[in-house]
C-alpha cells in the first residue's frame, strides 16, 4: 500500500500518473501523439521516441503537480519494461531510473499487458480476483486468466494482426481519420450491421487464438468493390455499413472466443480492456454476454482502456508489496510474456 508514481511510453501516448495504494488516481495524465503520426497513417517509431524524449519531463511534472506530491515523497517509480516500441520504451526506463536514483526510491519495470489487465482493478469498485481478462488493443489481442496480478496465464492470443491493428488499416483503407478505430466506430452507428457477411476468423475452431489479417483482407476487398460501384467512391452510407459490418464480425469473434474461455475455465468474472474496450459496439456486446451468464463485469472507463500510467502505477503497488523491484541496471524489452521474471530469458527480445 504505496504511493507510486508511474511512467509509460511503450508506443505513441506519453503518460504518467500518481496512484495511490494501487487504486486511488490522484492525477493521470496522457499525452497524445496523434498529431505526430496522422499524416503517416500509422505510428511512425523514430518520431515516437522522439516526442517522448520532448515531453517525458513536463508530463511527469503535470502529473505531479496534479496529485499535489513532491517527487520525494513518492514510495517508488514504475516505469512500462515492455513489451513495445524499444526506442519509446527506453525513454520511460531511462527517465524513470534516474529519476529513482535521484531520489533513492525502488525502480519498479512493469509488463504493459499486466497494466492493462490491472486497469479493471482501479478506482471504487475494483474487480474482484480471479477473473477473465480480455486485452484488446492496437497491438495486442488475447485471452487470460487473472489468478492474482503477479500469477497470469495466457489462454490464447492472434496469430497475426491485433484487432486494433485491423481496425486502423480498414479505417486507413476507407480513408479515414487517424487513430482509426475510433472513427470506425462513429461511422458505425448509422451502419448495418448485416450488410457485409464478413468471415469470423477462427471462431468455429476449438482454440482461443485469434486471427484478424484475413478479415482486414476480407473488407479491403470488399471496399475496393463498392469503390467500383460508386465511380471510384465510397458513400458515406457505404463507409457506414462498411464499418458497421466489420465492427460486428470483430465484436462476433471477441464475444464468442471469452464465451469459450468461460466455459474452459470456470471464471465468473470477466474484464474487457486495451484500446478497443474503448469501442462502443464491443462494451455492449461483452455486457450482453455478462448479462446472459450471469457474470460479474468490468469496462474500464474509456481513459484507463486506451494506454495510461495509472494501470503501470497500480500493477506496480503489488509488485512493490511483494518486493519485485528492479536495480538501475533494468532493460527494456521490445517482446516479453506476461509473467515473465528476469533471467528467464528464453523469449525475451530486445
Ligand atoms: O491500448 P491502446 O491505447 O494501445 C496499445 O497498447 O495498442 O490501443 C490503441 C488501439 C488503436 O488501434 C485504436 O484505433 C483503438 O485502440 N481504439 C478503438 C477505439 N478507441 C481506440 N478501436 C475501436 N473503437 C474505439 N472506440
Ligand atoms: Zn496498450
Amino acid at each position: 500500500m504505496a504511493l507510486i508514481l508511474g511512467i509509460e511510453s511503450s508506443c505513441d501516448d506519453m503518460a504518467a500518473a500518481v496512484v495511490r495504494d494501487g487504486t486511488q488516481v490522484l492525477a493521470s495524465v496522457v499525452h497524445s501523439q496523434d498529431a505526430v503520426h496522422a499524416p503517416y497513417g500509422g505510428v511512425v517509431p523514430e518520431l515516437a521516441s522522439r516526442d517522448h524524449v520532448r515531453n517525458v519531463h513536463a508530463v511527469t511534472a503535470r502529473a505531479l503537480a496534479g496529485a499535489d506530491v513532491a517527487v520525494e515523497d513518492v514510495d517508488a517509480v514504475a516505469v512500462t519494461s515492455g513489451p513495445g516500441l524499444i526506442g519509446s520504451l527506453l525513454v520511460g526506463v531511462s527517465f524513470g531510473k534516474a529519476l529513482a536514483y535521484r531520489i533513492g526510491r525502488p525502480l519498479i519495470g512493469v509488463h504493459h499487458i499486466e497494466g492493462h489487465l490491472a486497469s479493471a482493478r482501479i478506482g471504487e469498485n475494483p474487480l474482484e480476483l480471479p477473473y477473465l481478462g480480455l486485452v484488446v488493443s492496437g497491438g495486442h489481442t488475447a485471452a487470460y486468466h487473472v489468478e492474482d496480478l503477479g500469477r497470469i496465464e495466457l489462454l490464447g492470443q492472434t496469430r497475426d494482426d491485433a484487432a486494433g491493428e485491423a481496425f486502423d488499416k480498414v479505417a486507413k483503407r476507407m480513408g479515414l481519420g487517424y487513430p482509426g478505430g475510433r472513427e470506425i466506430d462513429e461511422r458505425a452507428r448509422d451502419g448495418r450491421r448485416d450488410a457485409y457477411a464478413f468471415p469470423r476468423p477462427m471462431l468455429a475452431e476449438p482454440g482461443l487464438e485469434f486471427s484478424f489479417s484475413g478479415l482486414k483482407t476480407a473488407v479491403a476487398l470488399e471496399i475496393a468493390r463498392c469503390e467500383q460501384r460508386g465511380g471510384g467512391r465510397l458513400s458515406p452510407a457505404d463507409v457506414a455499413d462498411l464499418a458497421a459490418s466489420f465492427q460486428e464480425a470483430v465484436a462476433d469473434v471477441i464475444v464468442g472466443k471469452a464465451h469459450r474461455a468461460l466455459d474452459r475455465t470456470g471464471l465468473r468474472r470477466l474484464a474487457l480492456v486495451g484500446g478497443l474496450a474503448a469501442n462502443s459496439r464491443l462494451r455492449e456486446r461483452v455486457a450482453q454476454l455478462a448479462d446472459e451468464l450471469g457474470l460479474e463485469v468490468r469496462l474500464p472507463p474509456l481513459r484507463l482502456c486506451t494506454d495510461n500510467a495509472a494501470m503501470i502505477a497500480a500493477v506496480a503497488d503489488g509488485m512493490l508489496a511483494a518486493g519485485r523491484t528492479a536495480d538501475l541496471e533494468l532493460e527494456a524489452f521490445s517482446r516479453v510474456p506476461v509473467g515473465a521474471r528476469a533471467g528467464e530469458g528464453t523469449a525475451w527480445s530486445r
